[in-house]
């Protein structure tokens, strides 16, 4: 079956076959999550976009439903997009109909609805689109319910001027403009892309706060696209981003990999949760990375939060789903304590892992993970003290010559909180996910190897450190 394929990812969403980019238009209802996204069934370019559909009960397991693609049509392709649950049936699409808002990009960019009464299971489009067009490139409307002042809110990105602009509207259809946000703010390059506004608690403190997700591509920390984010207050109208000591509006990022784009959330998800999905590619090098069926697979399921961080400073963590640790398989090796000297300890690794440890660097100026595999294909990572940053180099990591930008290295702060370095590493066929502890960062990176990593190498330089509960579980999905 396709699931044979070598970089076929085994426990991330992929397309069956063809095409995908930026996930769109997810919802939760009534136990189901739905995962839309930009989807070329007819090639493994980007071409004819559409919106793919999968469906899952445990966000791990996806089950694809051809049917519900929404198709291009006289108004264009199908770019990204939201979707929203209806309760009032205020667009007069009925009580909890389903509402997906989407681009029709054809010469111009402008904004089309759809809608579903059966879950998702098929979409109807608006007989009365586009219902919002501006003379400039606009797209990528993420549309909610405000409750500050009960009418739907609507972000849309102002790709080219680098701004998000807000608008509002009783019933989806006629909306209007109250803000914009973002002209001169954070990282200005390339283009802003896919939106979204959320609120969410402060970790340990009594306040809420509101993020503001800006994809951006290109101009990402170390090449092409990736996802700042701006913290800040949301008065239904607009939003004032947060500035630092200095009185400036930090940059700050989603993710600190190569490989984590278009991240948006899924309405209406249960239990306040805020759970994002992003697309595990860039736009340097989607097109050519040497998969065979299919190009693109999507991040595992992150839950959002903030934190303070020892600088004082608010920051969103990204932490695996809680259902993701379902997809522990056996523990085939645990070590509770042991130090870390220039001579590397060695495990073996299972093919689908998932990897957890803690280390304490001590007076060590540095501790080096390394996946390695027998053609001696390897990706290094270092946790360097001093910066308290961890760093993921692919150079060396198997096949990287399908595009020049592809061989990186990429750097995180980890933001540690006392003395110990918490980590879980996730490996999949083409991917390694690296998360902090309490989700204080995350760096996602493709990786090609040759043949699987099958070592886990970890020491340390310049004195001695320790490494704690070091769980490695393999991962098995039925
Ligand atoms: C982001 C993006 C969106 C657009 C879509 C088209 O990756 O460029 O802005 O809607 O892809 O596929």
């Amino acid at each position: 079956t396709s699931n044979r394929e070598k970089f076929r990812p085994a426990y991330h969403h992929t397309p069956l076959y063809g095409w995908m980019n930026d996930p769109n238009g997810m919802f939760y209802k009534d136990g189901e999550w739905h995962l839309c996204y930009q989807w070329n069934p007819y090639g493994s370019k980007w071409q004819n976009l559409s919106w793919g559909h999968s469906v899952s009960r445990d966000l791990i397991h996806w089950e694809h439903r051809p049917d519900a693609v929404i198709e291009p049509d006289g108004l264009g392709m199908i770019f990204s997009g939201s979707s929203a649950v209806d309760r009032s049936g205020s667009a007069g699409f009925g009580k909890d109909a389903v509402v997906a808002m989407y681009t029709s990009a054809a010469a111009s960019q402008i904004q089309s609805l759809a809608w579903s009464d059966d879950n998702g299971e098929t979409f109807t489009k608006y007989d009365g689109n586009p219902v919002l067009t501006l003379d400039s490139e606009a797209r990528d409307p993420n549309m909610f319910w405000g409750a500050e002042r009960n009418v739907w809110i609507l972000v849309l990105a102002h790709a080219l001027d680098h701004e998000m602009l807000i608008f509002s509207s009783p019933d989806m259809k006629d909306w209007t403009l109250e803000s914009s946000f973002g002209r001169g703010l954070g990282a200005q390059d390339g283009v802003w892309e896919c939106p979204d506004l959320f609120e969410l608690p402060v970790n340990g403190e009594s306040g809420k706060k509101w993020v503001l997700l800006c994809n951006l591509n290109p101009g990402g920390p170390f090449g092409g696209s990736a996802t700042q984010y701006f913290i800040g207050d949301f008065d239904g109208k607009t939003f004032t981003s947060d500035t630092d000591d200095s009185g400036k509006v930090p940059t700050k990022w989603l993710d600190y990999g190569k490989d984590h784009y278009a991240t948006v959330s899924f309405s209406d998800a249960p239990d306040g949760r805020r759970t994002v999905i992003g697309w595990m590619s860039n736009w340097q090098y989607a097109p050519e990375v040497p998969t065979m069926q299919f190009r693109s697979a999507n991040t595992l399921p992150r839950e959002m939060g903030i934190f303070r961080a020892p600088d004082g400073q608010l920051y969103v963590s990204s932490t695996p789903s809680p259902e993701v640790d379902a997809l522990r398989g056996a523990l085939v090796k645990s070590v509770s304590k042991t130090s870390l000297g220039s001579k590397a300890r060695t495990y073996s690794i299972p093919e689908l892992c998932e990897i957890d440890m803690e280390i304490s660097p001590k007076k060590a100026e540095s501790v080096e993970i390394e996946l390695s595999n027998a053609a001696g294909e390897k990706v290094v990572m270092v946790y360097d003290a001093k910066s308290d940053s961890l760093s993921f180099d692919r150079r060396k990591s198997g096949i990287v010559d399908f595009s020049q930008d592809f061989p990186a290295v990429t750097v995180s702060p980890a933001y540690t909180d006392g003395d110990k370095v918490g980590l879980r590493i996730f490996i999949d066929r083409s991917s390694i996910e690296v998360f902090g502890k309490d989700g204080r960062f995350a760096m996602t990176n493709l990786v090609f190897p040759n043949s699987p990593y099958s070592r886990l190498s970890v020491r340390a330089t310049g004195g001695s450190a320790r490494l704690s509960d070091l769980k490695i579980y393999s991962i098995t999905v039925e």
